[in-house]
C-alpha cells in the first residue's frame, strides 16, 4: 500500500502520503536555512550605522508581502536622497496574474513599509507615483512605478504600525475557529486602510451563513487554480523544496516538509508536469485547503472604484496597513487571491466573490480577500540579500 503511494506521488506532485520513516529517510528533514530568513533580525549593523538612510529603509521595506514572493522590486539609488523603485519585468506571474495587479499592489506594500520606516527616522518620504506617466491596463515596462525623495522633517509623525514589520507573516496555518476575531482588531484593522479612498469589508463569526458562501468561493477558486496546468505550473516554478532549494533562491514558497524533502532528493518529486484533477496530490490538497477555510472565523476584504495602477498600488499600501495592525494584535491573515484573478477560468468565484461583497459595479474591484483568526506562529519566508535590490 505504501509502496503504491509512493509510486503515484512520483508521478503527480508535492502532497504525499507514505511516510518518512517507511522510507527510511528519517534523516531528511529539513529546515529553514538562518540565512535565508536573515533580514527578519533587522538591519544589519553596519546598515543601522552606515550613513546612507536608504539602505536602513529597504532593510524594512523588503519584508512586505509579495505575491508568491517573488520580490519584483529594484531600487535605484544613483541620486541622493532618492529612491527610485521599478519592476523587475522577469518577476512578473502571467499565468495568475496576467494584468499584473498584484504585482502592483505588491510594490504599494513596500512603499508604505518604507515610508514607515521614514517616519521613524524623522524622514518625509514625498512618494510621486508613476514618474514617467503609469502604465497601461495590460502590462508593465521599465519605467518607474514610484520615486520618493526623502527630506528630513521634524514634523513628521512616527506610525506604531511601524513596530509591527518585523513581526508581520502571512499564516497559512488552521485557525482557532473557537477564536472570534474581536471587534477591537476588526476596528483596528479597518481604521489602518484610512490615508486611502477604498472601503475595507469584513464578516465574523456571527455570521455564519456568509462565512459558509466565502468558504465556498475560496475553496472552488483554490480548486480551479490546481486543476488548470498552467496556473498550477506557474507555482511549481517558484517552489523551493528543501533548504538548499531555499537558500539558493531566497524567493518564492518554501516547502521544507521532511518527507516532500526526501522524495525530492531522491528524484521523486516530479515538478515538470501539473497533476491530474483527479490525483492524490490535487485532491488531497483541497481537502487540506477546506479544512483550513472551515477553520476560519473572518474574511476580510478591499474593494476599490476603478482598477487603475495608482489604484492597485494604493491598495496595496492598504492591504500592508491591514495585515500590520492584525498583526498588533496577534491576529493571523491569509490571502486568497485566487477568485480574484483575472484569468478565464476564475470568471465564475471571481463574480461571486464580487457580488457577495458588494463590489459588482463595473469598475468596481476587490483588490484583496483575506481569512483572519488565530492560529499557531510561523516562521518568517525568506528574502533575498539587501544587495540584490539595489542599483546605483
Ligand atoms: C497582492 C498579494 C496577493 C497575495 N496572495 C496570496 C495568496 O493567494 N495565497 C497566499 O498564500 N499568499 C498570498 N500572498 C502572501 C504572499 O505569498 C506572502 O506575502 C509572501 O509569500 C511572503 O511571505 P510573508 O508575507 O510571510 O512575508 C499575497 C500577497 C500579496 C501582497
Amino acid at each position: 500500500m505504501k509502496r503504491r503511494n509512493f509510486v503515484r506521488i512520483a508521478g503527480g506532485g508535492i502532497v504525499m502520503t507514505a511516510t518518512v520513516s517507511t522510507l527510511g529517510l528519517a534523516g531528511c528533514s529539513s529546515v529553514m536555512p538562518p540565512e535565508a530568513i536573515e533580514a527578519w533580525r533587522g538591519p544589519a549593523a553596519d546598515v543601522a550605522l552606515g550613513p546612507d538612510l536608504r539602505r536602513w529603509l529597504l532593510s524594512y521595506a523588503i519584508l512586505a508581502p509579495h505575491s508568491h514572493n517573488l520580490q519584483s522590486w529594484i531600487a535605484d539609488l544613483s541620486r541622493p536622497d532618492e529612491i527610485v523603485l521599478r519592476c523587475d519585468l522577469q518577476r512578473l506571474l502571467p499565468q495568475t496574474d496576467p494584468l499584473s495587479r498584484q504585482i502592483m499592489m505588491s510594490h504599494g506594500t513596500l512603499l508604505e513599509l518604507l515610508d514607515l520606516a521614514a517616519r521613524e527616522r524623522g524622514l518625509r518620504a514625498d512618494i510621486t507615483l508613476f514618474p514617467e506617466g503609469t502604465f497601461g491596463p495590460d502590462k508593465l515596462d521599465t519605467r518607474p512605478v514610484a520615486r520618493i525623495q526623502l527630506r528630513p522633517d521634524a514634523t513628521v509623525h512616527k506610525d506604531p504600525l511601524f513596530a509591527q514589520i518585523l513581526r508581520r507573516h502571512t499564516n497559512r496555518n488552521a485557525y482557532d475557529l473557537q477564536r472570534a476575531v474581536p471587534s477591537a482588531a476588526w476596528q483596528a484593522m479597518a481604521a489602518a486602510v484610512q490615508p486611502h479612498a477604498l472601503r475595507f469589508g469584513q464578516v465574523g463569526v456571527e455570521e455564519s451563513t456568509a462565512l459558509v458562501t466565502h468558504r465556498r468561493i475560496a475553496l472552488e477558486a483554490w480548486r480551479i487554480e490546481l486543476t488548470t496546468s498552467r496556473t498550477i505550473m506557474e507555482s511549481f516554478d517558484v517552489l523551493r523544496v528543501g533548504s538548499a532549494e531555499v537558500v539558493a533562491h531566497r524567493d518564492g514558497l518554501s516547502l521544507l516538509d521532511p518527507m516532500a524533502v526526501a522524495l525530492a532528493r531522491l528524484g521523486l518529486l516530479d515538478r515538470s508536469k501539473a497533476p491530474a484533477p483527479d490525483a492524490y496530490a490535487t485532491t488531497s490538497q483541497v481537502k487540506d485547503f477546506a479544512q483550513k477555510l472551515d477553520s476560519t472565523p473572518g474574511f476580510l476584504w478591499i474593494v476599490t472604484e476603478g482598477n487603475d495602477r495608482v489604484t492597485q498600488v494604493n491598495a496595496g499600501r492598504a492591504y500592508a496597513r491591514v495585515q500590520l495592525a492584525a498583526t498588533a494584535h496577534d491576529v493571523a491573515m491569509h490571502p486568497l487571491s485566487q477568485a480574484l484573478q483575472e484569468y478565464p477560468e476564475q470568471d465564475k468565484p471571481y463574480a461571486e466573490i464580487h457580488a457577495l461583497t458588494s463590489a459588482a459595479r463595473p469598475g468596481q474591484t476587490v483588490q484583496m480577500w483575506a481569512r483572519v483568526g488565530y492560529a499557531p506562529p510561523v516562521e518568517p519566508a525568506p528574502r533575498r540579500p539587501m544587495q540584490d535590490f539595489i542599483r546605483s
